[in-house]
């Protein structure tokens, strides 16, 4: 019976002693006696959070970026500081500059930042672009672009390729990471912005409809109508998720409408949880 652990890393809530919390995500994977992290926060917690969890940073295999957003690539330069080899798996998108309009209608950057762009660059070619889905390690895979079908859903913010705000960023690069185990597939997300109920249909689709058997992380409701929280519940429930965990970027409304839908699947996401999965 192998087991299958996630770690969450980053996220903007601390679940125990002596743990960090910042707005961001990273998440150690255990799959199969391999070890992957997918996303990297800020870059402020990281390796504290890592140290105070045991979690070896340097023993990774692979780092996944789920897009270019600062919030889960800060802290890339920190993670591949002792681990220089190890394959980059990240859509060509995320390297793009990145903007948010600001309330007053400035902007502000919030894309991928210098020194992990740097860092990624100087891991000597071993950036594996994700234009479509990639198999990181057998049984686990990384969507790349997700397609976008559901007509109530869109990437959620006012996010724009130049500081202009005339560009719109359509989030290209958004990917999740999807794994088998006994009981179905677990869905990681890592900011949904190509809408949760697209990417869940899309794994659906590539994992041959198994049973969705759990989706942790960030679902990108934070400014979501009540009118798209509420297809969204509909839709999850039709989709039979098993378990849920919403985190990050998901929102107050939207967590409290989910826990309230779904009482008795939903689960909490802090640094330091961990999820328990059996893979045979
Ligand atoms: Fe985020
Ligand atoms: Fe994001």
């Amino acid at each position: 019976m192998t087991k299958i652990r996630i770690t969450v890393l980053v996220e903007n809530t601390a679940g125990g002693p002596d743990l960090l919390a910042e707005h961001g995500l990273a998440y150690w994977i255990e799959y199969q006696g391999r070890r992957v992290l997918f996303d990297c926060g800020q870059g402020g917690v990281l390796a504290s959070n890592a140290y105070k969890l045991r979690v070896p940073l340097r023993e990774s295999e692979a780092l996944v970026l789920s897009h270019g957003h600062y919030d889960h690539t800060g802290g890339v330069a920190e993670a591949l500081k002792s681990t220089r080899s190890i394959p980059v798996y990240a859509h060509q998108a995320a390297f793009a500059r990145k903007f948010m309009r600001n309330r007053d209608g400035t902007a502000r950057e919030i894309g991928l930042p210098y020194f992990s762009d740097k860092a990624i660059r100087e891991s000597s070619g071993r950036w594996i672009p994700t234009s479509q889905p990639t198999t990181v390690f057998d049984g686990l895979t990384v969507t790349g672009p997700v397609p976008r079908l559901v007509d109530f859903e869109a990437p959620g913010g006012p996010f724009f390729l130049d500081e202009a705000c005339t560009q719109p960023d359509p989030l290209e690069d958004d990917q999740s990471l999807f794994f088998d185990t006994a009981a179905g597939i677990v869905v990681l997300l890592g900011c949904a912005h190509s809408g949760i109920i697209n990417t869940l249909r899309y794994v659906g689709q590539l994992a041959g409809h198994r049973p969705i058997r759990a989706v942790i992380g960030g679902m990108h409701l934070i400014a979501a109508s009540p009118e798209r929280i509420t297809r969204t519940i509909e839709e999850l429930q039709r989709i039979g998720v098993e378990r849920l965990a919403p985190a990050h970027c998901t929102g107050m409304p939207a967590t409290v409408a989910l826990w309230n839908a779904f009482p008795d699947r939903c689960l909490t996401c802090h640094t330091g949880s961990s999820f328990k999965f059996t893979a045979e």
